[in-house]
Protein backbone atom coordinates (compact mmCIF):
# COMPACT_ATOMS: atom_id res chain seq x y z
CA UNK A 1 0.00 0.00 0.00
CA UNK A 2 1.09 3.94 -0.77
CA UNK A 3 2.46 4.90 2.59
CA UNK A 4 -0.32 7.70 2.89
CA UNK A 5 -2.62 5.14 3.08
CA UNK A 6 -5.79 5.09 5.46
CA UNK A 7 -7.47 2.42 5.76
CA UNK A 8 -11.30 1.11 7.22
CA UNK A 9 -12.42 -2.22 7.56
CA UNK A 10 -15.49 -3.28 9.23
CA UNK A 11 -15.04 -6.44 11.41
CA UNK A 12 -11.82 -6.72 12.03
CA UNK A 13 -12.00 -8.45 15.21
CA UNK A 14 -11.41 -11.49 13.75
CA UNK A 15 -11.14 -13.43 10.77
CA UNK A 16 -10.59 -12.18 7.20
CA UNK A 17 -11.27 -8.85 8.56
CA UNK A 18 -8.59 -9.21 11.01
CA UNK A 19 -6.37 -10.64 8.49
CA UNK A 20 -6.45 -7.76 5.96
CA UNK A 21 -6.34 -5.42 9.15
CA UNK A 22 -3.30 -6.90 10.08
CA UNK A 23 -1.79 -6.72 6.99
CA UNK A 24 -2.40 -2.98 6.26
CA UNK A 25 -1.41 -1.93 9.43
CA UNK A 26 2.24 -3.76 8.75
CA UNK A 27 1.92 -2.11 5.27
CA UNK A 28 2.28 1.26 7.05
CA UNK A 29 -1.37 2.17 6.43
CA UNK A 30 -3.37 4.13 9.47
CA UNK A 31 -6.26 1.75 9.92
CA UNK A 32 -9.49 2.44 11.43
CA UNK A 33 -11.54 -0.74 12.76
CA UNK A 34 -15.35 -0.89 13.57
CA UNK A 35 -16.53 -4.16 14.94
CA UNK A 36 -18.31 -5.50 18.49
CA UNK A 37 -15.20 -6.37 20.07
CA UNK A 38 -11.37 -5.05 20.31
CA UNK A 39 -9.01 -6.58 18.91
CA UNK A 40 -5.21 -6.89 21.30
CA UNK A 41 -3.05 -8.36 18.28
CA UNK A 42 -4.09 -5.56 16.01
CA UNK A 43 -2.36 -3.28 18.16
CA UNK A 44 0.84 -5.41 18.84
CA UNK A 45 1.20 -4.98 15.63
CA UNK A 46 0.06 -1.13 15.34
CA UNK A 47 2.57 -0.47 17.79
CA UNK A 48 5.37 -2.49 16.13
CA UNK A 49 4.99 -0.92 12.82
CA UNK A 50 4.55 2.27 14.62
CA UNK A 51 1.37 2.54 12.10
CA UNK A 52 -2.10 4.38 13.72
CA UNK A 53 -4.67 2.21 14.57
CA UNK A 54 -8.35 3.48 15.62
CA UNK A 55 -10.51 0.47 17.00
CA UNK A 56 -14.02 2.01 17.30
CA UNK A 57 -16.95 -0.27 18.46
CA UNK A 58 -20.05 -0.46 17.46
CA UNK A 59 -23.03 -3.54 16.50
CA UNK A 60 -23.45 -2.89 12.90
CA UNK A 61 -26.35 -4.67 13.07
CA UNK A 62 -28.39 -2.42 15.10
CA UNK A 63 -30.05 0.90 12.98
CA UNK A 64 -28.93 3.38 15.74
CA UNK A 65 -25.52 2.16 16.19
CA UNK A 66 -24.35 2.24 12.75
CA UNK A 67 -25.38 6.32 12.23
CA UNK A 68 -23.35 6.73 15.14
CA UNK A 69 -20.23 4.67 14.21
CA UNK A 70 -20.44 5.68 10.98
CA UNK A 71 -20.26 9.47 12.46
CA UNK A 72 -17.33 8.59 14.96
CA UNK A 73 -15.47 6.83 11.71
CA UNK A 74 -16.10 9.99 9.64
CA UNK A 75 -14.52 12.47 12.22
CA UNK A 76 -11.65 9.79 12.48
CA UNK A 77 -10.42 9.94 9.19
CA UNK A 78 -7.34 12.13 8.79
CA UNK A 79 -7.96 14.58 5.60
CA UNK A 80 -4.28 14.56 4.66
CA UNK A 81 -3.71 11.19 2.82
CA UNK A 82 -3.10 10.39 -0.71
CA UNK A 83 -5.17 7.41 -0.42
CA UNK A 84 -8.14 6.06 0.95
CA UNK A 85 -9.86 2.38 1.26
CA UNK A 86 -12.52 0.99 2.71
CA UNK A 87 -12.85 -2.90 3.52
CA UNK A 88 -16.70 -3.84 3.99
CA UNK A 89 -16.73 -6.98 5.50
CA UNK A 90 -18.19 -7.44 8.37
CA UNK A 91 -20.96 -10.11 7.40
CA UNK A 92 -23.58 -12.58 9.50
CA UNK A 93 -24.84 -15.99 7.70
CA UNK A 94 -27.29 -16.17 10.43
CA UNK A 95 -29.87 -16.89 10.37
CA UNK A 96 -29.39 -20.37 8.93
CA UNK A 97 -33.10 -22.02 7.75
CA UNK A 98 -34.71 -23.33 5.45
CA UNK A 99 -37.25 -20.18 3.69
CA UNK A 100 -40.85 -21.99 4.99
CA UNK A 101 -39.33 -21.28 8.59
CA UNK A 102 -38.49 -17.42 8.83
CA UNK A 103 -40.53 -16.38 10.95
CA UNK A 104 -38.15 -14.22 12.84
CA UNK A 105 -38.22 -10.62 11.59
CA UNK A 106 -35.88 -9.32 13.90
CA UNK A 107 -32.91 -11.78 13.04
CA UNK A 108 -33.91 -11.31 9.40
CA UNK A 109 -33.44 -7.03 10.24
CA UNK A 110 -30.27 -7.60 12.10
CA UNK A 111 -28.55 -9.96 9.16
CA UNK A 112 -29.84 -6.79 6.87
CA UNK A 113 -28.78 -4.20 8.93
CA UNK A 114 -25.30 -5.68 8.99
CA UNK A 115 -24.68 -7.23 5.46
CA UNK A 116 -26.55 -4.41 3.83
CA UNK A 117 -27.54 -1.38 5.45
CA UNK A 118 -24.10 -0.89 7.53
CA UNK A 119 -22.44 -0.94 4.05
CA UNK A 120 -24.55 1.38 2.69
CA UNK A 121 -24.54 3.94 5.54
CA UNK A 122 -20.72 3.45 6.01
CA UNK A 123 -19.96 3.71 2.52
CA UNK A 124 -22.11 7.19 2.87
CA UNK A 125 -19.95 8.70 5.45
CA UNK A 126 -16.77 7.61 3.61
CA UNK A 127 -17.74 9.11 0.39
CA UNK A 128 -18.04 12.38 2.15
CA UNK A 129 -15.16 12.78 4.12
CA UNK A 130 -12.13 11.07 1.81
CA UNK A 131 -11.83 14.11 -0.33
CA UNK A 132 -12.38 13.64 -3.90
CA UNK A 133 -8.99 14.59 -4.98
CA UNK A 134 -8.10 11.57 -3.53
CA UNK A 135 -7.29 7.94 -4.83
CA UNK A 136 -10.46 6.09 -3.45
CA UNK A 137 -11.31 2.26 -3.49
CA UNK A 138 -13.93 0.27 -1.99
CA UNK A 139 -14.29 -3.13 -1.41
CA UNK A 140 -17.87 -5.33 -0.61
CA UNK A 141 -16.73 -8.92 0.78
CA UNK A 142 -19.25 -10.74 -1.34
CA UNK A 143 -19.90 -13.88 -1.61
CA UNK A 144 -20.54 -16.80 -4.00
CA UNK A 145 -23.73 -17.26 -1.75
CA UNK A 146 -24.85 -14.05 -3.52
CA UNK A 147 -24.54 -15.67 -7.13
CA UNK A 148 -25.72 -19.03 -6.16
CA UNK A 149 -29.10 -20.26 -4.52
CA UNK A 150 -28.12 -21.92 -1.60
CA UNK A 151 -30.46 -24.10 0.53
CA UNK A 152 -31.33 -23.18 4.06
CA UNK A 153 -29.24 -19.89 3.34
CA UNK A 154 -32.17 -17.78 2.03
CA UNK A 155 -30.80 -14.66 4.31
CA UNK A 156 -27.51 -14.76 3.60
CA UNK A 157 -27.80 -15.31 0.07
CA UNK A 158 -30.31 -12.43 -0.42
CA UNK A 159 -28.02 -9.87 1.88
CA UNK A 160 -24.96 -10.42 -0.43
CA UNK A 161 -27.17 -10.01 -3.32
CA UNK A 162 -28.20 -7.15 -2.59
CA UNK A 163 -24.55 -6.07 -1.68
CA UNK A 164 -24.09 -6.54 -5.25
CA UNK A 165 -26.64 -5.25 -7.03
CA UNK A 166 -25.72 -2.00 -4.66
CA UNK A 167 -22.42 -1.91 -5.52
CA UNK A 168 -22.91 -1.85 -9.36
CA UNK A 169 -25.41 1.05 -8.71
CA UNK A 170 -22.45 3.00 -6.34
CA UNK A 171 -20.31 2.22 -9.16
CA UNK A 172 -22.47 3.63 -11.80
CA UNK A 173 -23.06 6.64 -9.74
CA UNK A 174 -19.05 7.05 -9.11
CA UNK A 175 -16.78 6.50 -12.17
CA UNK A 176 -13.59 8.03 -10.69
CA UNK A 177 -14.47 5.58 -7.34
CA UNK A 178 -12.37 1.94 -7.62
CA UNK A 179 -14.94 -0.40 -6.41
CA UNK A 180 -16.20 -4.01 -6.75
CA UNK A 181 -18.38 -6.64 -4.49
CA UNK A 182 -15.77 -9.73 -4.15
CA UNK A 183 -16.18 -13.03 -3.22
CA UNK A 184 -13.28 -14.30 -1.41
CA UNK A 185 -13.70 -18.16 -1.38
CA UNK A 186 -13.68 -20.59 1.10
CA UNK A 187 -12.20 -19.26 4.14
CA UNK A 188 -10.89 -21.03 7.38
CA UNK A 189 -12.48 -18.47 9.91
CA UNK A 190 -15.40 -19.24 12.73
CA UNK A 191 -18.00 -18.31 10.46
CA UNK A 192 -16.74 -21.16 9.16
CA UNK A 193 -16.91 -23.04 12.39
CA UNK A 194 -20.21 -21.56 13.09
CA UNK A 195 -21.33 -23.23 9.62
CA UNK A 196 -20.18 -26.40 10.39
CA UNK A 197 -22.03 -26.48 13.50
CA UNK A 198 -25.36 -26.26 11.29
CA UNK A 199 -28.98 -28.32 11.79
CA UNK A 200 -28.73 -30.64 8.65
CA UNK A 201 -32.53 -29.95 8.35
CA UNK A 202 -32.52 -26.25 8.00
CA UNK A 203 -29.13 -26.84 6.34
CA UNK A 204 -29.02 -29.58 3.36
CA UNK A 205 -25.38 -28.50 2.08
CA UNK A 206 -23.81 -29.48 5.13
CA UNK A 207 -21.94 -32.55 4.06
CA UNK A 208 -20.57 -30.21 1.54
CA UNK A 209 -18.63 -27.67 4.28
CA UNK A 210 -17.58 -30.83 5.98
CA UNK A 211 -15.58 -32.32 3.25
CA UNK A 212 -14.17 -29.40 2.43
CA UNK A 213 -12.64 -28.69 5.93
CA UNK A 214 -11.40 -32.42 6.26
CA UNK A 215 -10.11 -32.14 3.16
CA UNK A 216 -8.11 -29.37 4.13
CA UNK A 217 -9.68 -27.05 1.30
CA UNK A 218 -10.11 -23.99 3.06
CA UNK A 219 -7.80 -20.76 2.48
CA UNK A 220 -6.33 -19.14 5.43
CA UNK A 221 -7.48 -15.65 6.03
CA UNK A 222 -4.04 -14.23 5.77
CA UNK A 223 -3.54 -15.72 2.17
CA UNK A 224 -7.18 -14.53 1.25
CA UNK A 225 -6.00 -11.36 2.67
CA UNK A 226 -3.22 -10.73 0.76
CA UNK A 227 -4.07 -11.36 -2.27
CA UNK A 228 -7.32 -9.72 -2.21
CA UNK A 229 -4.52 -6.52 -1.01
CA UNK A 230 -2.82 -7.18 -3.90
CA UNK A 231 -5.73 -6.84 -6.25
CA UNK A 232 -6.94 -3.86 -4.55
CA UNK A 233 -3.93 -1.81 -5.24
CA UNK A 234 -3.16 -2.92 -8.71
CA UNK A 235 -4.60 -0.86 -12.10
CA UNK A 236 -6.88 -3.54 -12.93
CA UNK A 237 -8.82 -3.13 -9.50
CA UNK A 238 -13.00 -2.10 -10.52
CA UNK A 239 -12.76 -3.36 -13.89
CA UNK A 240 -15.00 -6.15 -12.51
CA UNK A 241 -17.94 -4.88 -10.24
CA UNK A 242 -18.93 -8.37 -9.66
CA UNK A 243 -15.97 -9.79 -8.60
CA UNK A 244 -14.28 -13.14 -7.42
CA UNK A 245 -10.46 -13.10 -6.01
CA UNK A 246 -10.22 -17.01 -7.07
CA UNK A 247 -10.53 -15.50 -10.81
CA UNK A 248 -7.04 -14.14 -10.42
CA UNK A 249 -3.59 -15.99 -10.13
CA UNK A 250 -2.05 -13.67 -7.68
CA UNK A 251 0.19 -15.88 -5.36
CA UNK A 252 -0.59 -15.48 -1.77
N1 LIG B 1 -15.44 -17.55 5.82
C1 LIG B 1 -15.86 -17.83 4.60
O1 LIG B 1 -15.72 -18.96 4.10
C2 LIG B 1 -16.52 -16.77 3.77
C3 LIG B 1 -16.91 -17.10 2.48
C4 LIG B 1 -17.52 -16.14 1.68
C5 LIG B 1 -17.71 -14.86 2.18
N2 LIG B 1 -17.32 -14.56 3.46
C6 LIG B 1 -17.55 -13.17 3.92
O2 LIG B 1 -16.33 -12.68 4.45
C7 LIG B 1 -16.60 -11.70 5.48
C8 LIG B 1 -15.78 -12.04 6.72
O3 LIG B 1 -16.18 -13.33 7.16
P1 LIG B 1 -15.34 -14.17 8.22
O4 LIG B 1 -15.36 -15.56 7.73
O5 LIG B 1 -14.06 -13.49 8.54
O6 LIG B 1 -16.37 -14.06 9.45
P2 LIG B 1 -16.12 -14.16 11.03
O7 LIG B 1 -14.90 -14.92 11.34
O8 LIG B 1 -17.41 -14.61 11.61
O9 LIG B 1 -15.89 -12.62 11.41
C9 LIG B 1 -16.94 -11.71 11.25
C10 LIG B 1 -16.50 -10.31 11.63
O10 LIG B 1 -17.69 -9.49 11.50
C11 LIG B 1 -17.88 -8.81 12.73
N3 LIG B 1 -19.29 -8.71 13.09
C12 LIG B 1 -20.19 -9.72 13.22
N4 LIG B 1 -21.34 -9.24 13.72
C13 LIG B 1 -21.15 -7.90 13.89
C14 LIG B 1 -21.96 -6.85 14.39
N5 LIG B 1 -23.20 -7.08 14.82
N6 LIG B 1 -21.46 -5.60 14.45
C15 LIG B 1 -20.18 -5.35 14.04
N7 LIG B 1 -19.36 -6.29 13.55
C16 LIG B 1 -19.85 -7.56 13.49
C17 LIG B 1 -17.19 -9.66 13.80
O11 LIG B 1 -16.78 -8.80 14.87
P3 LIG B 1 -17.49 -8.76 16.32
O12 LIG B 1 -18.05 -10.13 16.61
O13 LIG B 1 -16.37 -8.36 17.22
O14 LIG B 1 -18.54 -7.70 16.21
C18 LIG B 1 -15.99 -10.22 13.06
O15 LIG B 1 -14.92 -9.33 13.15
C19 LIG B 1 -18.12 -11.75 5.69
O16 LIG B 1 -18.73 -10.68 5.01
C20 LIG B 1 -18.53 -13.07 5.07
O17 LIG B 1 -19.87 -13.07 4.61
C21 LIG B 1 -16.73 -15.47 4.25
Amino acid sequence: MPTSTVAVVTGASRGLGEALAEQLLASGASVITLARNQNPRLAEVAAQSGARLQQLGADLSEAASIESAAGLMSAALPTDATHYLLINNAGTVDPVSLAEGLFDAKSIERAFNLNVTAVMVVTAAFLRSAPKAADRRIVNISSGAGRKPTAGWPVYCATKAALDHYTRVLAEENPDLRVASLAPGVIDTAMQVHIRSSDRQQFPDLDRFLQLHEQGQLASPQSVASRILHHVASDRYGHEILDDIRNYDIPS
